[in-house]
């Protein structure tokens, strides 16, 4: 570790050979380069740091997002370089340090609620561009969140050493990151930055990352981060790399998927900011992850279902809205879904409504998207194109469900346009409910 530390020289910042390669424009001593600084921010990015270090509502990166995690909920902490709230007085091998061992200042262990594992594997040119970015252009926050309180025995920090050795930091990539060819930028991107593992591997009874099942498919939240290993069953084997690219710079394709939830803010906040060459990269990388079989789903999630067959309105049966038996799954979806997405399921066509067959979210065996997308609807911006859907939970401004009429619609779409009824209950509708973000 103290020799990783060692090879990044903070004063060499000034006059460093790195510093010499990245800027064209001479620098002072104590001024970063316009370059490094672009450089910082677009790690930032790429790694979604403002994901987990802003609370709804906060300042950017003050902290105090409350992360449900099997162990209890850790905030995060303030990473503004406020001396006394923040991480102003980090050091570039303090940073390093917490960024890529998961370890404080202070010394004692972050919880891996902090994909340090995943930033185990960024270059020193990285981490040094994304300390000086921090230090020298994120706005300072005098705010200190509340802090973590877990049970024993997590709340010894002591045991995230343990932990840290069974989950297998990687080695850091060397050289220039920037220069990496198309498929080990891809690696790098996915593993190092984005993060992906994170949310689609699923993780052992130790809380690590299933090195065996990359990408093969997890819960978290609520939501369900599906299989996208290159399975052309269970997993995305059938996307091309431009759908891929697609989806992760506007969350949208057509006939295959939207995103919502979390992803939707993994699209927002740092895919669909990345350039043109690393989608591609990043694409063709994910592409090629082995094939794994998600046990809980049905086959091709994507291509199940089809149209409803209405009835002509004029001799076809007409549901009186003020009639409705409210536990009625089609009573639900006429008197809520159908406006937008149609009668038969067939959503605009503009496809900016998207059909709810040929739909990733219905079709899956796993139906705790379908039940978060209700219960939050979908609110994501991304080139340019807001998409739109209102949620039924307690804060909705259209209609709030009960936990049984969200089960009864579910359980109405999945039937009629998905892979099947899945029977699903109040209580699960209930107990996903509680779990949406919140704020201490
Ligand atoms: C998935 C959520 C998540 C993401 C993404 C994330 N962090 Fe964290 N981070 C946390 C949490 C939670 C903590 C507090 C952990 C604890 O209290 O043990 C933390 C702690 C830290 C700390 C230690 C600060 C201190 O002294 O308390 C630093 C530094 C840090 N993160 C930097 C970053 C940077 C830089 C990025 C982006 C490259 C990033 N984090 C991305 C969740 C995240
Ligand atoms: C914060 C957690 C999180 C992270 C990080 C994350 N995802 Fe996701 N992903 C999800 C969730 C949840 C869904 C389901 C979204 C929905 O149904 O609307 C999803 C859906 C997807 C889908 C759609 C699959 C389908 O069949 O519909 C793809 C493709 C995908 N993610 C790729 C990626 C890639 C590539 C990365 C890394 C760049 C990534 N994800 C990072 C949580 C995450
Ligand atoms: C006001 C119009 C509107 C209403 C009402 C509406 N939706 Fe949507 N729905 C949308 C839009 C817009 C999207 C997002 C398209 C995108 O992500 O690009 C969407 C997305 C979806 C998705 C895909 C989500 C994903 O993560 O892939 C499902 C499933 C869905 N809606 C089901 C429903 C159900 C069930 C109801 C009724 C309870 C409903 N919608 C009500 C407009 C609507």
């Amino acid at each position: 570790m103290p020799d990783v530390a060692r090879k990044i020289l903070w004063p060499a910042l000034g006059a460093g050979a790195m510093l010499a390669a990245l800027s064209t424009a001479p620098a002072r001593a104590d001024e970063p380069s316009a370059e490094l600084l672009a450089r910082g921010k677009y790690v930032a990015t790429a790694g979604d740091c403002i994901a987990c270090h802003t609370r709804p509502g906060g300042q950017p990166f003050a902290g105090g997002l409350s992360i449900t995690t099997p162990m209890g909920d850790i905030i995060s902490t303030n990473i503004t370089p406020d001396p006394d709230h923040g991480i102003g007085k980090y050091t570039l091998q303090d940073f390093e340090k917490s960024v890529r061992h998961g370890v404080r200042r202070d010394g004692s262990r972050l919880y891996p609620a902090m994909p340090y594992v995943s930033y185990s594997g960024m270059t020193d040119d990285d981490v040094t561009a994304l300390y000086t970015w921090f230090m020298h252009d994120v706005k300072p926050v005098a705010e200190t969140p509340p802090a973590t309180s877990l049970n024993f025995p997590a709340n010894l920090r002591i045991t995230m050493a343990i932990w840290n050795l069974v989950a297998g930091e990687s080695e850091p990539e060397t050289g220039d990151a920037a220069t990496f060819d198309k498929l080990r930028r891809g690696k790098y991107l996915a593993h190092a930055l984005e993060h992906c593992g994170t949310c689609h591997t699923p993780r052992n009874v130790m809380l690590s990352e299933k090195t065996d099942s990359y990408l093969a498919g997890a819960s978290l939240l609520g939501w369900y981060a599906p299989d996208i290993t290159s399975s052309k069953t269970t997993g995305i084997g059938d996307w091309s790399e431009d759908d891929l690219v697609a989806y992760l710079r506007t969350g949208h394709v057509d006939g295959l998927s939207q995103a919502a939830g979390p992803m939707g803010e993994v699209i927002e906040h740092s895919s669909s900011h990345l350039t043109d060459e690393d989608l591609h990269a990043l694409a063709a990388y994910i592409l090629q992850v082995p094939a794994k079989e998600d046990d809980g789903e049905h086959p091709a999630r994507a291509r199940a279902g089809q149209a409803l067959d209405t009835p002509d309105i004029r001799s076809g049966e007409l549901t009186r809205i003020d009639n409705l038996n409210p536990m009625d799954g089609k009573g639900v979806y006429d008197a809520n879904c159908a406006s937008c997405h149609g009668d038969n399921g067939a959503g605009t066509g503009d496809h900016y409504v998207p059909s709810l067959f040929h739909n990733a979210v219905v079709g899956s065996g796993h139906p705790d998207n379908l039940i978060m997308t209700v219960l939050e609807g979908v609110n994501r911006t991304a080139n340019g194109v807001h998409a739109y859907m209102p949620g039924f939970d307690g804060k909705s401004d259209v209609q709030r469900l009960s936990n049984a009429e969200i089960a009864a619609v579910v359980n109405y779409v999945t039937a009629t346009f998905g892979n099947g009824d899945h029977g699903v209950t109040a209580e699960q509708v209930g107990a996903q409910r509680v779990q949406t973000p919140k704020t201490p």
